[in-house]
């Protein structure tokens, strides 16, 4: 099929993704349908006994199109031509995935973002997919998008903060061990997450689940304060609100942190919260981020609402949002953002999640809700006996919904959805879908 790049820019327009590059150095693009790149969660064991982690897999969504090409690719740089192709892959459905058997390897952040602020803009890793028939018709990258809120910001900032699409993760700070112990990478039932906040930030996540637990036999105060999956202390906290920062300092972007669990030294046997140990955490959070925050006192807008627009958040200057699930210490600390509703299923059956987020994202927010934000947890939980008896993991429970998160994305929850909370958002494309219902949402007003 002959069509020129010029035909296929001006039909992408109005495809999900199409508005999605700032610049006219396009990324992404399809005369119809889309492709893009995720990575497999779990790990592939080779013949051989070595394992394959982190490989590429390319998906596909043709299911609007009157044809469906006849074949997929990988590429190492924007696909132009088949001989060009890694690997290719022949298409007999409209819609579905390929997991190649190629790793992502180190997955080095592009554009100078590996440690610190770089070019702004969305920016490809290595992997790219190609589709199409003789010619390639739609490409796409796995992609970095450091400064997406701020690329979109003549659009998506008169957007209220509850009318937003955003990608957050599950136990964000539950990646990579950082213990006297341990610095394990991979493991079945503790890590959620294989990216540091940073890197989290500069994939453009912009929420953040957090379990944060205190010990106190730390001689320094700051010390005791760490980030756990439930009763399992994973790193600590301090170094990544320093991460947090950098980032704040750097960027335009606004961010949502919410201190969802308190497993660990927070409250006494009664269930009273120790008020020092909450003081302490407030006395880091307000040390570290302090001029960035937006405190709810000036800038919340009352139960039942949206929130402030992104615009509010810009304009001042304070573009950090802490929210507490402890109204109590809410009550007595009027810059913390109220409890956050987190709709989470509690269950390990994937058909019993989305019938559960299907139902609770089309009633939220509820008109009681204090706060405007509402995450959708989008990820299957182990029962004890799973984790008892080591019955999969994590990983493989991530792989078994997060191509449907992203499906359900575009279609049952376009209009709806606020935060989507998932687990190794690799695996999913729910950064450049939200992008893209932001924008979309915000061409409604
Ligand atoms: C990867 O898959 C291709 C077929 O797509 C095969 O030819 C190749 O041997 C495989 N490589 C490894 C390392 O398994
Ligand atoms: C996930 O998506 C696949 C492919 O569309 C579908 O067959 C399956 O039923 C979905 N699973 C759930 C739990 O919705």
């Amino acid at each position: 099929m002959a069509v020129s790049w010029y035909a296929v820019a001006f039909l992408a327009a109005s495809a999900l993704g199409a508005s999605i590059a700032p610049s006219n150095y396009v990324l992404e693009k399809s005369a119809c349908g889309r492709v893009w790149v995720t990575v497999y969660s779990p790990a592939i064991r080779l013949t051989g006994g070595k394992n394959l982690l982190d490989a590429i897999e390319l998906n596909w969504d043709f299911s609007t199109c009157s044809d469906t090409p006849m074949q997929i690719g990988l590429f190492n740089d924007r696909p132009m031509s088949w001989k060009n192709a890694l690997a290719t892959f022949p298409l007999n459905s409209a819609v579905g995935f390929v997991i190649t058997n190629i790793s992502l390897g180190e997955g080095s952040l592009p554009a100078g973002w590996e440690s610190s602020p770089g070019v702004k803009g969305p920016h490809c890793l290595w992997p790219w997919v190609g589709a199409g028939n003789s010619f390639i018709q739609s490409f796409n990258c796995l992609k970095i998008q450091p400064t997406w809120m701020e690329d979109n910001a003549d659009k998506i900032n008169k957007l209220r903060i509850g009318e937003l699409a955003i990608p957050g993760t599950h136990n964000a700070g539950a990646w990579k061990f950082d213990t006297e112990i341990s610095t394990v990478e991979r493991d079945s039932f503790v890590l959620c997450q294989d990216r540091s906040i940073w890197a989290q930030l500069v994939h453009g996540i912009r929420y953040f689940d957090f379990r944060i637990a205190y010990y106190d036999f730390y001689e320094r105060e700051e010390d005791r304060y760490w980030l756990n999956h439930n009763l399992i202390r994973v790193r600590p906290l301090l170094p990544l609100l320093k991460e947090i920062k950098a980032f704040l300092d750097s960027t335009k972007e606004v961010i949502f942190l919410d201190a969802h669990h308190f497993p660990v030294g927070f409250y006494h046997q009664n269930g009273a919260p120790i008020q020092q140990v909450h003081r302490g955490l407030l006395n880091i959070v307000q040390r570290e981020l302090g001029p960035h925050i937006a405190p709810a006192s000036q800038f919340a807008t009352g139960p039942g609402t949206r929130g402030p627009t992104l615009q509010a958040f810009v304009d001042a200057g304070r573009r950090l949002l802490f929210s507490y699930v402890d109204n109590s210490i809410v009550a007595g600390n009027r810059w913390l953002w109220p409890i956050l509703p987190h709709l989470w299923a509690n269950t390990n059956r994937p058909s019993e999640l989305f019938h559960f987020l299907d139902n609770m994202i089309d009633r939220s927010p509820l008109p009681s809700a204090r706060s405007p934000l509402f995450s959708a947890m989008a990820q299957t939980t182990p029962t004890v006996l799973d984790i008892l008896l080591v019955r999969g993991s994590l990983r493989e429970n991530a792989d078994a919904v997060n191509r449907n998160v992203t499906a359900r994305l575009k279609t049952r929850w376009r209009n709806n959805a606020n935060i989507v909370s998932t687990d190794f958002f690799l695996g999913n494309d729910v950064t450049d879908v939200s992008i893209a219902l932001s924008v979309e949402r915000s061409s409604r007003l």
